[in-house]
């Protein structure tokens, strides 16, 4: 049964794109996605932590653009993700967690995949167009979400102290590492994310929804609920498109 499964979920789905605010789930659902479609998890945020950790010049600009719950400017943004999805595990798709972010950026990754993906002579199953997925959380969740939010440094895993607390207290339930709060996930920075939220990243939903692309999901209820329905929205959408399910 284990490998009926993995055959029929390990094909392409094309790029997957989670739009939401901080907190509502973007990276829990991500892995979800990339667990079972057996694609890259594609975290714009870990890019730029990953960026800031090994102080590249790159990270050493981001750094306290990032500290203060501000957006990273849109032109050090494309490099990284262009370089990101030229790689070899992006061919049968990926979910983007955390981009596009400004309406700027929308417009950019659509002329990317213009150029790079649907322009060439690629495989018909590399063509799937995007589906977005948008999360829908409450303000008041928002902030439970992501002042308990903590997570073990060592294997990633995700926790929350009002939801989904570990075994131990501030232990990993897997390796036991002292799990650590993220940086930007003080109250005073949370208010500014929030705030970059509503006026840069909104509208990148609109982007979307004037083209009929914008699929809304309610993540205000239980990870497993919120997963099955972005799975069934995933698998719809490949029977949908125009590589008819066939990638
Ligand atoms: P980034 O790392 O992308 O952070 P974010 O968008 O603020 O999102 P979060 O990671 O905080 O939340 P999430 O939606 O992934 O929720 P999670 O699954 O963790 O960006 C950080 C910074 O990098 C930005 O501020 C910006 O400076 C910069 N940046 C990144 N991308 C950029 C871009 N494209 N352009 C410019 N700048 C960029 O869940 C949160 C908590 O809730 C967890 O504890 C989880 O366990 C819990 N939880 C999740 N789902 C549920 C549920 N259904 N019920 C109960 N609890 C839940």
């Amino acid at each position: 049964m284990a490998n009926e499964s993995a055959n029929d979920t390990a094909r392409n789905i094309g790029p997957v794109i989670l739009l939401g605010p901080p907190g509502a789930g973007k990276g829990t659902q991500a892995k979800q996605i990339a667990d079972r479609y057996e694609v890259p998890q594609i975290a714009t945020g870990d890019l730029l932590r990953d960026h800031v950790g090994r102080g590249t010049e790159l990270g050493l600009e981001a750094a306290a653009i990032m500290a203060r719950g501000e957006l990273v400017p849109d032109e050090l943004m494309y490099g990284i993700v262009a370089t990101r999805l030229r790689e070899a595990n992006c061919q049968r798709g990926y979910v983007l967690d955390g981009f596009p972010r400004t309406a700027a950026q929308a417009g950019w990754l659509d002329a990317f995949l213009e150029k790079e993906v649907f322009e060439k002579k690629s495989e018909k199953s590399q063509k799937c167009p995007p589906v977005v997925i948008q999360l829908l959380v409450d303000y008041t969740e928002l902030l439970l979400r992501l002042t308990g939010r903590r997570s073990c440094p060592t294997c990633g895993r995700l926790y929350n102290i009002h939801f989904q607390p570990p075994l131990v207290d501030e232990l990993c339930d897997v390796d036991e590492s002292k799990l650590v709060i993220r940086n930007d996930d003080r109250e005073e920075v949370i208010s500014g994310r929030l705030a970059a939220y509503e006026t840069e990243t909104k509208p990148v939903a609109d982007y979307y929804r004037a083209q009929r692309r914008l699929v809304a999901v309610n993540a205000d209820r239980p990870m497993e609920d919120v997963t099955a329905e972005i799975f069934g929205v995933i698998d719809s959408h490949c029977k949908d498109s125009h590589c008819q399910g066939g990638c």
